[in-house]
C-alpha cells in the first residue's frame, strides 16, 4: 500500500499508475482517459468545466495556478451512495494535497462501506483521521531522502450529500457558502457553512492559547499576519507533521520550520470541525473555495454573481471577478495580469479553486440520484 502511494506521489506522469485505478481518474491531460477531452477546457492557467451533471444536480467547476508548481486540488464523486466533493489548498508543496486527493474518498467509502454504506459525521471525520495517519507514514517512509514533505500541508473542505442532509467538514481556511432563496422575490441569501482555522480570526487564536498555555509565542503577529508559532496560518490541516510530532521537528529540517524549545503536545490538529445541515428547498446552491476566491471576493459578492447569471460558467466567472479584484487592488489592467506566468503570479493571487453546486430538489427530496456516476479529480498537469 504504501509503495504505491510513494510512486503515485512522486511518478511525474499521472498516467503510469496503476490501471484499476487510473481509469477511474479522469484529468486534463491523462491521454488514457476517454472523458479527458470533455473533462477539462483549458485557457492559459486556467482549467475549467463550465457545466455538468452530478447525482443530484448541476455543476461548475474551474482551478486557476499561479504558484509555480499547483497546490490546489479538488474532486467531485457522485453515485448511489450521494455526492463526495473536496477542495484541497496544499501549502509547502503540492504533495500533501494530491495525497488528500488520491486518499480521503477512498478511506471515507471504505469506512461508510462498514456500516451498510450510512455517512455520518464520525464517519467523516474516521476518513480525515486515517488519510492523516497515512499521510505521516509516508512521511516517516521519506524522512531520510525526502525530509521536506514532513513540511507539506493541506487544508481540506470537504462537502458530502448524504439523502436530505449535507454534511461540511473543514480544516483550515477554505470555505462553502450556501445560496438560499429568502422572501418572496428573487432575494438570495449568502449563509457560510465552514468555520475557517486561520489565526487571523480571534476565535481561533483564542482556541490557541487555551490548548497551549504555557506558551507565550503560540501565535505571533508578523508582518500584520497572525501565525501560529510565528510560521504558518492555519491552525488544522492534513499533514505539516513538523508540527505535530517532535521526531520530525529535527535536522534535516531546515532551520526556519525548526521550533527552538521541544514539542510535547502536537501543535496543529487534523481534527475536521463538521457541521451537519439539513437540505432545504431554498437552498439553491453551494460554493466552495479555496481560500484564493475568499481573499479577493465577499461570501455576498460570490452568491450574487452565481445567482445573476447562467448557471453555465459559473465557477470561470467567480475566478475572473476574484481576478478583476487582484488587478484593481494593484491599479493594474485585468488583461495586463492575465499576461503574467506562474510563479510571478503567485505575488498578485494564489491558486483558486471553485466548485459550484446547484441543488435539484426534486432529485433530493424523492431520494434519488441521477445517472451516471461522477468521478472527477484535478490532477492537472503541473
Ligand atoms: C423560501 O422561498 C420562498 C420563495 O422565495 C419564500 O417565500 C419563503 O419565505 C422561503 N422560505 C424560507 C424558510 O426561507
Amino acid at each position: 500500500m504504501l509503495l504505491e502511494t510513494l510512486m503515485s506521489l512522486f511518478s511525474l506522469c499521472w498516467s503510469a499508475r496503476n490501471n484499476d485505478y487510473n481509469s477511474r481518474r479522469t484529468s486534463a491531460t491523462d491521454p488514457n482517459s476517454c472523458e479527458a477531452a470533455a473533462a477539462f477546457e483549458k485557457e492559459g492557467l486556467l482549467w475549467y468545466r463550465d457545466i455538468g451533471k452530478y447525482g443530484s444536480g448541476e455543476f461548475s467547476m474551474a482551478v486557476l495556478q499561479a504558484n509555480q508548481v499547483l497546490e490546489d486540488q479538488c474532486q467531485i464523486e457522485s453515485g448511489q451512495f450521494g455526492t463526495f466533493l473536496g477542495v484541497y489548498d496544499g501549502h509547502g508543496g503540492p504533495e500533501a494535497a494530491r495525497f488528500v486527493c488520491d486518499n480521503l474518498f477512498r478511506h471515507f467509502q471504505a469506512i461508510s462501506a462498514q456500516h451498510n454504506g450510512v455517512v455520518t459525521a464520525e464517519i467523516i471525520e474516521r476518513a480525515f483521521q486515517e488519510t492523516e495517519r497515512e499521510f505521516t507514514a509516508l512521511v516517516s517512509e521519506l524522512w531520510d531522502t525526502r525530509p521536506h514533505v514532513a513540511t507539506a500541508g493541506s487544508c481540506c473542505l470537504v462537502g458530502v450529500i448524504f439523502q436530505q442532509t449535507l454534511f461540511v467538514a473543514n480544516l483550515g481556511d477554505s470555505r462553502v457558502v450556501l445560496g438560499k432563496k429568502v422572501g418572496d422575490t428573487e432575494g438570495i441569501a449568502a449563509i457560510q457553512l465552514s468555520t475557517e482555522h486561520n489565526a487571523n480570526v480571534a476565535a481561533v487564536r483564542e482556541e490557541l492559547k487555551e490548548l497551549h498555555p504555557d506558551d507565550p509565542q503560540i501565535v505571533v503577529l508578523k508582518h500584520g499576519v497572525w501565525r501560529v508559532k510565528g510560521i504558518i496560518q492555519v491552525s488544522r490541516a492534513i499533514g505539516d507533521v513538523y508540527l505535530k510530532h517532535a521526531q520530525f521537528n529535527r535536522e534535516p529540517l531546515i532551520a526556519k520550520f525548526r521550533l527552538p524549545e521541544p514539542m510535547n503536545m502536537p501543535i496543529l490538529s487534523a481534527t475536521p470541525s463538521i457541521v451537519t445541515h439539513p437540505l432545504h428547498p431554498n437552498d439553491s446552491f453551494l460554493i466552495l473555495a479555496s481560500d484564493g476566491l475568499w481573499e479577493h471576493l465577499s461570501n455576498e459578492q460570490a452568491v450574487d454573481i452565481v445567482h445573476s447569471h447562467p448557471r453555465a460558467g459559473s465557477a470561470k466567472r467567480l475566478i475572473k471577478a476574484a481576478l478583476q479584484e487582484a488587478a484593481r487592488k494593484r491599479e493594474m489592467r485585468y488583461s495586463d495580469l492575465c499576461k503574467i506566468d506562474k510563479k510571478v503570479r503567485r505575488h498578485f493571487h494564489d491558486d483558486i479553486t471553485v466548485i459550484v453546486l446547484f441543488l435539484n430538489h426534486e432529485l433530493i427530496s424523492r431520494g434519488t440520484v441521477q445517472s451516471p456516476p461522477l468521478s472527477l479529480r484535478s490532477a492537472l498537469e503541473h
